[in-house]
């Protein structure tokens, strides 16, 4: 007689982790597919405003790829690493352009966000750019694994951190002419579309760094900024290796140049009327 044959428990996790991911990736890092009312924007947009931006976390993935394709369009490009001694792919960035300067900054370090600012006191910053965060180690913030100490510099690096810089830069950012505060987000921390439990500290993190730049887009909304929350889709870096780790998914994933490429584009068209609101690479809605 045949039997069933039952996946053991730790295959089911493995599925359910795979179907968020495969979710995100199929959706572009959103969930679900918008409907047509919740594209805002046209992610393609390119337009050919400039200004100066200020970009945490600059040294790799995403933020690398920001910081060049900023640099490309002409910005002067203020762009942060923990340890520039070692950035040498922003290095190289900052030898062919003229106007990217490259800056030690760790966001946890007050004392080092302090000096930044007081170095470019007075000098207008048009897009602030919270883009630095870590994900942590998925065997540590799974329930049953907790790693307190985890979740404390997940939290630190990913909501403090951006708090930190906004209240450090605030009044570079009034004094621009764009005026805008963006926290670069992720689809991982909508409530509404949260499944399985594989990286829960990022999770949280996610949605509190949602929820206080949203208190942040009130408290500076009559100094005319807008502050942008957007998830760059599923992008291939060294944070998304990470997440997948040894789990043998294949997934379609963007290039960080192609996320940073609609990220920016998205960005651009962000206009001060939807401040705090919730979105993707591609300017579709997300849910909270
Ligand atoms: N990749 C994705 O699919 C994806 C999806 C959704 C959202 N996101 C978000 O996109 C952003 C960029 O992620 P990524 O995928 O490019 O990650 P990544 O490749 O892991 O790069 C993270 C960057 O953050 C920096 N960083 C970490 N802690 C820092 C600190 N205390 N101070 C300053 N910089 C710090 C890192 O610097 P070091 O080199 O010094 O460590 C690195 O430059 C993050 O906010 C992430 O949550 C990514």
């Amino acid at each position: 007689m045949k039997t069933k044959r039952i996946p053991a428990f730790s295959n089911w996790l493995i599925l359910l982790a795979l179907f968020a991911l495969v979710g995100e990736a199929l959706a572009g890092g959103h969930g679900r597919a918008p409907r047509p009312e919740d594209i805002l924007m046209d992610p393609a947009k390119r337009t050919d405003i400039t200004g100066t931006v200020l970009i945490t976390g600059a040294n790799r993935g995403i933020g690398l790829e920001m910081a060049r394709n900023y640099a490309k369009r002409g910005w002067t490009v203020i762009a942060t690493a923990r340890k520039p001694e070692k950035a040498a792919d922003l290095n190289a960035i900052a030898a062919e352009y003229d106007k990217v300067a490259v800056e030690q900054l760790d966001v946890l370090n007050q004392e080092q966000v302090d000096a930044l600012a007081a170095k470019y006191k007075g000098k207008p910053i048009d897009v602030l750019l919270n883009n630095a965060a870590i994900l942590g180690a998925p065997d540590q913030q799974k329930f049953g694994t907790y790693d307190f100490d985890l979740l404390q510099r997940v939290m630190n690096t990913n909501v403090a951190g951006p708090l930190r810089m906004a209240e450090a830069f605030a009044d570079n950012v009034v004094a621009s002419e764009q005026k805008k505060i963006v926290a670069i987000t992720s689809v991982q921390g909508s409530i509404t579309l949260i499944r399985g439990d594989t990286i829960q500290f990022y999770n949280a993190s996610k949605s509190a760094l949602n929820m206080s730049m949203r208190a942040v887009a009130n408290a500076v909304k009559k100094q005319g900024v807008t502050v942008a929350l957007i998830s760059p889709g599923a992008v291939n870096t060294d944070m998304m290796r990470e997440a997948l780790g040894n789990s043998n998914v294949r997934m379609r994933l963007l290039t960080p140049a192609d996320s940073a490429e609609a990220v920016i584009n998205v960005i651009d068209q962000y206009g001060f009327d939807m401040s705090g609101t919730f979105m993707d690479h591609r300017g579709a809605k997300i849910p909270w």
